[in-house]
C-alpha cells in the first residue's frame, strides 16, 4: 500500500466521540507535543491525532536534569510538567498545517476549578478536545493523587465538562486497585473517553555513584515494559464502561495495537516508540492494522475492538 493510502484509506478511520480520526494513531501527551513545528511534523507523519504536552495555566520549567533515562524495555522519565502555559499554546496550534488532524490539548491542574479554566483555555486556542493528565506518577501536586481517587476524578471531570463544549479524555494511571472503578467514575460525570494507560512510578539508580539517576529520583516508566499492564488496563475498563478508550502504553508495532484494540481499545497513543522507530511508526502501525484488516476480511477498525472478550 503506498503511503497516500494510509493517510485516506476510510477502512482506517475511526471516530472517538465528535472527533473523526483518519487512522486510529494518535502522539501520546508528553512527546514532540509543544511547538507547532513537531507537531506539524508529527501530522505530517501520518498520525491520525496529536495530544500536547500537558499545560497548566502557568508556565512551568520541570525538574533539574537529568530528565530522562534510558532502562532496559523503556525509557523513565520525570520532567516535572514543563510547558510554556496554556495561553502560549493557541500561536503553535496554527503552525499544524493538516487542519484535518484533531488537536487534543493535555491538561494537568490542581483542583476541579484549574482543571476547568485551563480547559477553557485550550478550546480557546483551537483544541479539539481536552484529556486530562490526572495520573502523572512524580507530579508534585495532582496527578496520580487525584487520579488513584475515583471521587476526585468525578469532581475534575464534572467541572471541565460543565465548561468546555468539546470531547473530554481522562488519562487514568495504572497504579490503583481498581481501575475499572475509576473510569466508571470519570464516565458517570461525563468523560468522552479513557485514555489508558500513563506511565507507571519507577526509579534507576546508577550503582558507582549509589545515587538515583534522574533529577527527581523518581519517574514514570513507558515504553515495551509496560505494555502487558496497558492491555490488562485496557481489558477490564473495557467490561466496565460503554466509552471509547484509548490504549496507550509500549505500543511499537501495528501487532501491539491490534492487541491493545482486541483488548478493548478504539484508538491508540504512540510516544516512547518515536524514540525507538521515529517518526515513520505512525504510517508503519497504520499500514500494519490494514494489512490485518485485509487478512481477516474486516471492513473497519470498530470490527477488531473488544474481539478478544468474544468466546
Ligand atoms: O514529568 C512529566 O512531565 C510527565 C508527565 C506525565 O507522565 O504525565
Amino acid at each position: 500500500m503506498s503511503e497516500k493510502m494510509a493517510h485516506t484509506n476510510s477502512s482506517l478511520h475511526v471516530e472517538i466521540s465528535s472527533l473523526k480520526l483518519e487512522n486510529p494513531t494518535m502522539l501520546a501527551a508528553g512527546v514532540l507535543g509543544v511547538s507547532g513545528l513537531a507537531m506539524n511534523r508529527v501530522a505530517n507523519a501520518g498520525a491520525g491525532a496529536i495530544i500536547t504536552k500537558s499545560m497548566g495555566l502557568e508556565p512551568r520549567r520541570g525538574f533539574p536534569n537529568p530528565v530522562v533515562a534510558q532502562v532496559q524495555g523503556g525509557i523513565l522519565n520525570a520532567m516535572g510538567l514543563p510547558n510554556p502555559g496554556i495561553r502560549q499554546l493557541a500561536e503553535e496550534i496554527q503552525k499544524i498545517e493538516r487542519k484535518t488532524v484533531p488537536i487534543i490539548v493535555s491538561i494537568y491542574a490542581s483542583t476541579p476549578e484549574d482543571f476547568a479554566a485551563v480547559a477553557c483555555e485550550a478550546v480557546k486556542s483551537g483544541a479539539a478536545g481536552v484529556e486530562l493528565n490526572v495520573s502523572c506518577p512524580h507530579a508534585e501536586t495532582g496527578g496520580a493523587e487525584i487520579g488513584q481517587n475515583p471521587d476526585l476524578v468525578e469532581q475534575v471531570v464534572k467541572a471541565t465538562v460543565r465548561n468546555v463544549n468539546k470531547p473530554v479524555f481522562v488519562k487514568l494511571t495504572p497504579e490503583v486497585t481498581n481501575i475499572s472503578e475509576v473510569a466508571k467514575a470519570a464516565e458517570n460525570a461525563g468523560a468522552e473517553a479513557i485514555t489508558a494507560i500513563n506511565t507507571v512510578k519507577a526509579m534507576v539508580i546508577d550503582v558507582e555513584t549509589a545515587q538515583p539517576i534522574l533529577g527527581n529520583k523518581i519517574g514514570g516508566l513507558s515504553g515495551p515494559a509496560i505494555k502487558p499492564i496497558a492491555v490488562r488496563c485496557v481489558y477490564e475498563i473495557y467490561e466496565a464502561v460503554r466509552i471509547p478508550i484509548i490504549g496507550c502504553g509500549g505500543i511499537v508495532t501495528w501487532k501491539d495495537a491490534v492487541e491493545m484494540m482486541e483488548a478493548g481499545a478504539s484508538a491508540i497513543q504512540v510516544g516512547t516508540a518515536i524514540a525507538i522507530e521515529g517518526l515513520g511508526v505512525f504510517k508503519r502501525i497504520a499500514q500494519g492494522i490494514q494489512a490485518f484488516m485485509e487478512k481477516k476480511g474486516f471492513d473497519g477498525v470498530k470490527e477488531i475492538v473488544g474481539l478478544s472478550h468474544k468466546e
